[in-house]
């Protein structure tokens, strides 16, 4: 099913030439920005949240702000951040006016977006981290794409609204009238096809038979049910490039995984991956 959205070339993202993009994913980015709300991305760690906002803006042309939130994240400091520290040192000092409160408002990720005389990307990357306030606090703001700065007692609009994209790694849920202004997406853990994509984008002249085989293994480690922290797509390409610079040989991948710790990062699952070949490899005898 087509879901294009008819808007202006500037306007729509397209896809960058590093990035996969399916079609749905494209679909949403593109209503995302046409509906001027911010677009919520969700998916398993690796799945290219972070990336697709680099990837917006290559495909726009446009800046790209980024703001990468932490457990002590607190939504005004995106806004703008008084510095009396500097203000109160300054007047023992006597370093310039301290007269002139603007001196001292230093603008944080969100507050310098509205500022912007073009239209810019801003990535909230990992909103999930900070606590359930954060989102709240933030809501006016991207609501209205203005703040007041009670210090100066003025109020900032935003010149353009900037293009939103924040990313959340599913662990924790959102507040109900924070993602009743998002548009939101899930991003599905790519299908051995897209992956197969996904990696020509990183090794363009890999082996075909080593990706092949690289790709079975991959998603087989990942069908085992007592894996607990299943391998991503970084994981995948990260250790793509180990097979690649240790000449690894696609018989050799046969009968060995070398390099788990790339894949794994549990002392369970690299357990549960022995018993896993174990099995396999008498089945493989019994067959033979
Ligand atoms: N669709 C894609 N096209 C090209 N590369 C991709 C794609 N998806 C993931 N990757 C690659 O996988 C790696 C991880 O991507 P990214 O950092 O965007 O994931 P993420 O979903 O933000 O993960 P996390 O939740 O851990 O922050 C990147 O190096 C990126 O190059
Ligand atoms: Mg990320």
């Amino acid at each position: 099913m087509d879901y294009s959205v008819k808007t202006d070339s500037v306007n729509r993202f397209t896809g960058s030439d590093d990035y996969v993009v399916s079609d749905e994913l494209m679909y949403a980015t593109n209503i995302a920005i046409a509906l001027q709300k911010p677009l919520l991305l969700k998916g398993e760690p690796g799945t290219g949240k972070t990336m697709l906002a680099h990837a917006i803006a290559k495909s726009t042309g446009k800046k790209l702000y980024v703001w990468s939130v932490k457990s002590t994240t607190k939504a005004s400091e995106g806004l703008y951040i008084y510095d009396t520290v500097q203000r109160l040192y300054d007047s023992q000092f006597g370093e310039g006016d301290v007269g002139d409160i603007r001196k001292y408002i230093k603008l944080g990720r969100l507050g310098e977006t509205f500022l912007s005389d073009e239209q810019v990307i801003l990535l909230i990357d990992e909103i999930d981290k900070a606590d359930l306030e954060f989102p709240n606090d933030l809501l006016w703001e991207l609501d209205q794409m203005e703040y007041y700065i009670p210090e100066t007692k003025e109020t900032v609009k935003a010149k353009h609204r900037p293009i939103v994209v924040i990313t959340s790694n599913a662990e924790k849920e959102l507040p109900d009238a924070f993602l009743r202004r998002c548009i939101f997406h899930y991003i599905e853990f790519p299908s051995p096809e897209i992956m197969t994509d996904i990696v020509a984008v990183h090794f363009p002249d890999l082996e075909e038979k080593l990706l092949r085989s690289a790709m079975e293994r991959f998603y087989w480690i990942r069908s085992l049910k007592d894996i607990q922290k299943k391998p991503s797509t970084s994981e995948l390409l990260d250790w793509l490039q180990a097979l690649v610079i240790s000449g690894i040989s696609v018989e050799k991948l046969k009968t060995e995984i070398p390099y788990m710790g790339v894949l794994l990062k549990k002392n369970q699952d690299i357990a549960e991956l022995f018993r896993a070949k174990e099995i396999e490899s008498r089945r493989f005898d019994v067959r033979r």
